[in-house]
């Protein structure tokens, strides 16, 4: 599918899966409340999901917030386009099937040059969650995307995503720059409200059960033996497994190369799929493994 023609789409009120620097998104119009709900409807996601608005410049987004703060203003010129999703003040302009009857939307300009010539195309900002069904894995490659969707959802294949995991979520309305949720882009100074893994949700969107593959997932103290037929992903400590999967030691290759291997290997039909537990400075993908394996 050429950008031309997903741009057709979406402005005709569909939805069109495309590549993200971090995972596929799920897209269309943010400005069409129709094509939000059928957004909602493929990944069969409850309403109280606020979705992420994505735009292609720093203009686009002020135009969509009702406050645009200096804080907001300094993260983007700093980190945009990249994998950071900042929540302001929502404008009128941003339908309430957005941002799940929220007063605030999360503004992101990502870093592919398929996502930005795809909003340029469409001249409107696209509202785009991961695409996968709610609580599955989310997609790194287009196949992932298929497998999920297989033709209900016309596809723009970028190959597979660079950052590999979803971007880091702050919010700016309270005048300060507090973390909702950890991403690859750690900012000196913020304060963090990160969703509990075990509790009932509290933050919008933040469920704790998420980001998980079929197969169960188990985290793995460094010292313990490896389940019988179990799959097992290290970084440090090798160990005899039914099948074993080294990933890089430093965050940004490990998250890289995360979702494709637990895809992959959810795809095998282990009993159990066993993860070394990795350092607790590693916050987001820590935050990924915690509520994959909840
Ligand atoms: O990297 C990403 O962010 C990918 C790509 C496609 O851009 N998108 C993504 O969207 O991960 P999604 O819908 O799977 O996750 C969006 C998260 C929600 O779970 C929610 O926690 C947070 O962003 N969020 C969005 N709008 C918010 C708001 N107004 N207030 C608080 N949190 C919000
Ligand atoms: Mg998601």
């Amino acid at each position: 599918m050429t950008i031309d023609e997903a741009a057709q789409i979406i402005q005709s009120g569909g939805v069109v899966a495309f590549p993200t620097e971090t995972v596929y998104g799920l897209g269309a119009n943010a400005l069409d409340p129709k094509a939000i709900l059928r957004i909602y409807a493929l990944k069969q996601r409850p309403s109280t999901s606020p979705l992420i608005v994505h735009v292609d410049c720093i203009e686009m987004a002020q135009a969509l917030a009702a406050d645009w703060p200096l804080a907001a203003e300094g993260l983007a010129r700093r980190y945009w386009p990249g994998p950071l999703t900042i929540v302001v003040k929502k404008g009128p302009m941003i339908p309430d099937e957005a941002t799940a009857g929220l007063d605030t939307v999360g503004l992101r300009m990502p870093n592919h040059p398929l996502a930005l010539a795809l909003i340029r195309a469409c001249g409107c900002p696209l509202a785009a969650p991961s695409a996968n069904p709610f609580t599955r894995l989310s997609p790194t490659t287009a196949a992932h995307v298929r497998e999920a969707f297989g033709d209900q959802v016309p596809l723009l294949d970028g190959g597979p995503t660079q950052v590999g995991i979803e971007s880091t979520v702050v919010s700016v309305v309270d005048g300060g720059i507090t973390v909702l949720r950890p991403g690859m882009i750690t900012i000196p100074g913020a304060g963090t409200e990160l969703a509990p893994t075990g509790d009932a949700h509290t933050a919008p969107g933040q469920h704790h059960k998420h980001y998980s593959p079929r197969t169960r997932l188990l985290l793995l103290d460094r010292n313990a033996p490896i389940p019988e037929g179990a799959a097992y992903v290290w970084y440090r400590t090798a160990k005899p497994a039914a099948q074993s999967v080294q990933l890089p030691d430093n965050e940004a290759g490990y998250a890289a190369a995360l979702y494709r291997t637990l895809h992959e290997l959810d795809s095998l039909s282990f009993p159990l799929i066993a993860i070394e537990e990795v350092p607790k400075e590693w916050q987001a993908v820590a935050d990924r493994l915690r509520r994959a394996a909840f």
